[in-house]
C-alpha cells in the first residue's frame, strides 16, 4: 500500500528526536507493518532491525494483542483511575509480579519509560520521606538515558539531552560511564573495572555522606547510548554500597526487560536484584503506550504504612495509569511471550545474531561493537561531525530497505524476537552494504 504523503501537508506536526526540516524535505514514512517487516509510503518493505525502538519483539501487528486490545475497547475505552479501577489493571499486575524477582510484587502503571523514572524518583522521595531521612542527592552516570522528563534529564548523562534545559533538578551526582576504549568489540561483560568504576558510588558517599544519598539510577546495560554492558562485579559492587549505605538501587529496565538481553530482566540476567525497577517498551510490545515502576515489598510497605487510616499514601498518579487498552495489550503481550516461548527462541538465536553482528568488526568506518542477548551496538568512526555519519547511515539504511535507531554515531540493533537467521542475515548485509556507500 503506497501513501501519497504529498496530498497531505507535513508541516504541522513536529517530528521528536528528529531533523524536522530534513526530514520534511526527505519524508521517511511507514504506513504498515506486520512481523519483521514495515512498509514505506513508497511501497517498499523495510526489515526492523530495532524492533521499533527496542519495544516490539513478537512483531507488528501481532493478531493476538490486536485482537486482545480490540474485545477490551469494545466493553471498556476508560476508567477513571483514581479512586477506582477495573479488573485488567490488577490481573497484569499480578502477572507481571509473577515474574519479576522474587522480592519485587508490588507495581504502579504509568504510561512511558520516562514518566516511569519520574515516578520512581517520586517513589524514591516518599520512601525516604516516610522513614524520617533527609536524603536529597541522587546518583546518575554519565552516558545514562532515563528518558525526556524533568527527572529524567536530570539524571542524563548524554549532552545533547541536557544542554537547551538547564532548569533540572539540582544534587544529582554522576559516576563515570562503564565504556573502556582499551576493551573493545567485547560480546557479554567486559572484565574490565567493574569494582573500580562502581567505586564510584563510594566517592560519592566518602564526599557528600551516604545518610544524604537517596537513589543510584543505572540502566543495568547503557542502551541508548549505544550499548555499554556493565563489566563483571559493577553492578554486585553498586549493590553492595547501597545495601552499606541505606541507598536504594533503582535498575531502569526500560529497554533491558522482557527478554532483550538473554534473561527475563537484566536483575536476572546479572544476578542483582534492585529495589525499584522502571520498565515499559517491551510490556505491550510496543502496541499501546505503557511503563510500569515495579517496587520491592518493603518499600510498598513503608510508604503505604506511614499514612493516617484512609488517606491517599502516594500523591501520584496519571489520568492514563492502566489504561484498560494498555493493561489489555500487556497481558496478551506477556501471554505470549510465554506461550510462544519467544523469550526461548530470542537466547537461542542470541550466538548467531551476535557473531553477524560482530563480524562487521572488519569494516574501517566501525570503531567498536558491543553486544549482549538480542542488543548490539555498532559505533561507527565520526565524521565531520559528531552523529554527522550516524545519521546518515540511518536515513540510507531506510532506502536499502531496513530500519536502525541510531543514537549519535551507535546504530542499535534489537531485532524481533521472532527473527529468523534469515532475517538477521538480510540485517547484517544491508547494514554493510550502506556501510559501504558512506564516506
Ligand atoms: C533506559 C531508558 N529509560 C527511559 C526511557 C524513556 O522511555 P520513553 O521514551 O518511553 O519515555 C528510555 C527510552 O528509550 C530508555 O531507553
Amino acid at each position: 500500500m503506497a501513501y501519497d504523503h504529498s496530498t497531505n501537508s507535513l508541516e504541522e506536526y513536529w517530528i521528536p528526536f528528529t531533523d524536522n526540516k530534513g526530514f520534511k524535505a526527505d519524508p521517511r514514512l511507514i504506513v504498515s507493518g506486520s512481523g519483521n517487516y514495515m512498509t514505506n509510503h513508497q511501497g517498499g518493505r523495510v526489515i526492523d532491525g530495532s524492533s521499533g525502538l527496542f519495544c516490539s519483539p513478537a512483531g507488528h501487528a501481532h493478531p493476538k494483542i490486536v485482537e486482545a486490545v480490540h474485545e477490551t475497547m469494545k466493553e471498556l475505552t476508560y476508567v477513571a483511575a483514581f479512586g477506582t479501577s477495573h479488573p485488567l489493571s490488577f490481573a497484569l499486575a499480578s502477572k507481571l509480579a509473577g515474574i519479576l524477582p522474587e522480592e519485587i510484587n508490588h507495581v504502579f502503571f504509568v504510561n512511558s519509560g520516562s514518566e516511569a523514572i519520574d515516578t520512581a524518583l517520586k517513589m524514591v522521595m516518599a520512601y525516604h520521606a516516610a522513614n524520617g531521612q533527609d536524603r536529597h542527592r541522587f546518583v546518575s552516570r554519565e552516558r545514562a538515558y532515563h528518558g525526556v522528563n524533568i527527572g529524567g534529564v536530570s539524571l542524563s548523562g548524554l549532552m545533547n539531552n541536557r544542554k537547551t534545559f538547564p532548569s533540572v533538578m539540582p544534587n544529582i551526582v554522576m559516576m563515570r560511564h562503564t565504556w573502556d576504549e582499551a576493551e573493545l568489540f567485547v560480546q557479554g561483560q567486559p572484565e574490565g573495572r567493574g569494582v573500580e568504576l562502581a567505586n564510584d558510588l563510594q566517592r560519592a558517599v566518602d564526599t557528600f555522606g551516604g545518610q544524604t544519598i537517596a537513589a543510584c539510577f543505572v540502566e543495568p546495560v547503557a542502551g541508548s547510548t549505544g550499548v555499554l554492558n556493565p563489566p563483571k562485579g559493577y553492578l554486585e559492587r553498586l549493590r553492595e554500597i547501597c545495601d552499606a549505605e541505606g541507598i536504594l538501587l533503582v535498575f531502569d529496565e526500560v529497554i533491558t526487560g522482557f527478554g532483550r538481553i538473554g534473561g527475563k530482566f537484566a536483575a536476572d540476567v546479572f544476578g542483582v536484584t534492585p529495589d525499584i525497577m522502571t520498565m515499559a517498551k517491551a510490556l505491550t510490545n510496543g502496541s499501546i503506550p505503557m511503563g510500569a515502576v515495579a517496587v520491592k515489598d518493603s518499600i510498598y510497605e513503608v510508604i503505604t504504612d506511614s499514612a493516617a487510616p484512609g488517606a491517599i499514601e502516594f500523591f501520584h498518579g496519571y489520568t492514563y495509569s492502566g489504561h484498560p487498552a494498555a493493561c489489555a495489550a500487556g497481558l496478551a503481550s506477556l501471554s505470549l511471550y510465554e506461550e510462544d516461548g519467544l523469550l526461548e527462541q530470542a537466547a537461542a538465536l542470541s550466538p548467531y545474531f551476535l557473531e553477524a553482528a560482530f563480524s562487521l568488526r572488519d569494516h574501517p568506518l566501525v570503531k567498536d561493537i558491543r553486544g549482549i542477548g538480542s542488543l548490539v551496538g555498532v559505533e561507527l568512526h565520526a565524521g565531520a561531525a559528531p552523529g554527522a555519519r550516524g545519521g546518515q547511515c540511518q536515513k540510507d539504511l531506510f532506502w536499502n530497505g531496513m530500519h536502525v535507531k541510531f543514537t549519535g554515531d551507535a546504530g542499535i540493533l534489537a531485532p524481533m524476537f521472532i527473527a529468523e537467521k534469515s532475517h538477521i542475515d538480510e540485517m547484517i548485509g544491508k547494514l554493510r552494504l550502506t556501510l559501504d556507500g558512506l564516506s
